[in-house]
C-alpha cells in the first residue's frame, strides 16, 4: 500500500491506474479504524480493481464545542489495518493540503433540507462540512465507486443527493452496520465510553429493536412509539437527542401508511454521542 500525503502524488498514481482502465473504489474515513471501516474496504475490494482509502479528520464538519481536538488519531495502527485488508492507496493529507486558503474562504457544498434534520438539527453546519469535504475528495480521487456505512444513514442520504444534484460521475454504495457482539454499532467515538458506559450503550440498539418489533407487529402510531422510546432511553441513562421514525426516502417523519421506514436515533452517554438506526420494510 502506498501512503500519499499530497493531492499531486495521489493524482499521479491514479492517472496510471486509469490509463490501465482500472476501476477505482474509494472509502473516505477520519481514521481510528475499526471493523466497520474495514468492512467498507472489503466491499470496495469486491467492487473494483483499485482501492483508495483516505484518512482526514475534517475540521469543517466539527462544531465549535465538539471533539475535533480530542478525536482519536491512530495513524500507525490504521495504516497497518488498511494494508492488511487489501487497500492499495492511502490518501492522508494535512489540513493545509485540503484547505490551503483556510476554512472560511473555502467553497461550500450544502444540501440544505436533508442537512437540517435529525443530526443536523443538533450539529448545525456538520453536514455542510461533510458534503464539502466529500465533494473535494471525489474531485481529487475521481472514483468510479465510493462506499459509505449505513451506520451514518443521514450522511449517506446527504451524499447521495449531492452526487445526484451535482451530476457527479460516481456510484454510491451503502454497507451494512458492523456491530460488537453486544449489538452496539462500532464507532470511533465508542472509545470515549467508560467500561460502565459500555454496558449501557447496547441498550440504544435494543430500544430500536423493540420499536422495530412493534412496528412489524402492526403498530402505526409512530409519534406515540417515539415518545415511549425516548422515555425508555431516559430511564436507561441514555439521554436521547432524537428518536425519529422516518420515511426512508425523504427522512421526514413517517406517515402511518409509509412502507419503507428508517428509525434514526441519537443518545448522549458520558462524553459520547451514539447514533444508530434500523431500516424496516413493511
Ligand atoms: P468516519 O466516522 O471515520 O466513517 C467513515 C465511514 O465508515 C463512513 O462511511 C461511516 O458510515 C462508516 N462506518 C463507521 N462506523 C461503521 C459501522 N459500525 N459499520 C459500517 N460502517 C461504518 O463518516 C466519516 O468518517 C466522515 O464524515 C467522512 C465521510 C470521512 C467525511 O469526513
Amino acid at each position: 500500500m502506498l501512503v500519499l500525503p499530497t493531492i499531486a502524488e495521489l493524482r499521479q498514481q491514479l492517472h496510471v491506474e486509469r490509463m490501465r482502465t482500472h476501476k477505482i473504489a474509494f472509502v473516505p474515513t477520519m481514521g481510528n479504524l475499526h471493523d466497520g471501516h474495514i468492512s467498507l474496504i472489503h466491499k470496495a475490494r469486491e467492487e473494483a480493481d483499485v482501492v483508495v482509502a483516505s484518512i482526514f479528520v475534517n475540521p469543517l464538519q466539527f462544531g465549535a464545542n465538539e471533539d475535533l481536538e480530542r478525536y482519536p488519531r491512530t495513524f500507525a495502527e490504521d495504516s497497518a489495518k488498511l494494508e492488511e485488508s487489501g487497500c492499495d492507496y492511502l490518501f492522508a493529507p494535512s489540513v493545509e493540503e485540503m484547505y490551503p486558503q483556510g476554512l472560511t474562504s473555502q467553497t461550500i457544498v450544502d444540501v440544505p433540507r436533508l442537512s437540517s434534520l435529525h443530526c443536523g438539527a443538533s450539529r448545525p453546519g456538520h453536514f455542510r462540512g461533510v458534503a464539502t469535504v466529500v465533494a473535494k475528495l471525489f474531485g481529487i480521487v475521481q472514483p468510479d465507486v465510493a462506499i459509505f456505512g449505513l451506520k451514518d444513514f443521514q450522511q449517506l442520504a446527504v451524499i447521495r443527493q449531492m452526487v445526484n444534484d451535482l451530476c457527479l460521475p460516481v456510484t454510491i454504495l451503502g454497507a451494512e452496520i458492523a456491530r460488537a457482539e453486544s449489538g452496539l454499532a462500532l464507532s470511533s467515538r465508542n472509545g470515549y465510553l467508560t467500561s460502565g458506559e459500555l454496558q449501557t450503550a447496547p441498550l440504544l440498539y435494543q430500544t430500536l429493536q423493540g420499536i422495530e418489533q412493534r412496528i412489524t407487529a402492526g403498530e402505526v402510531d409512530f409519534r406515540q412509539l417515539e415518545a415511549e422510546a425516548k422515555q425508555q432511553l431516559n430511564e436507561l441513562g441514555l439521554e436521547p437527542d432524537y428518536f425519529n421514525i422516518c420515511n426512508q426516502a425523504t427522512l421526514e417523519l413517517a406517515e402511518s401508511d409509509d412502507k419503507q421506514l428508517v428509525i434514526l436515533a441519537a443518545s448522549y452517554l458520558g462524553k459520547a454521542r451514539l447514533i444508530d438506526n434500523i431500516r424496516i420494510q413493511r
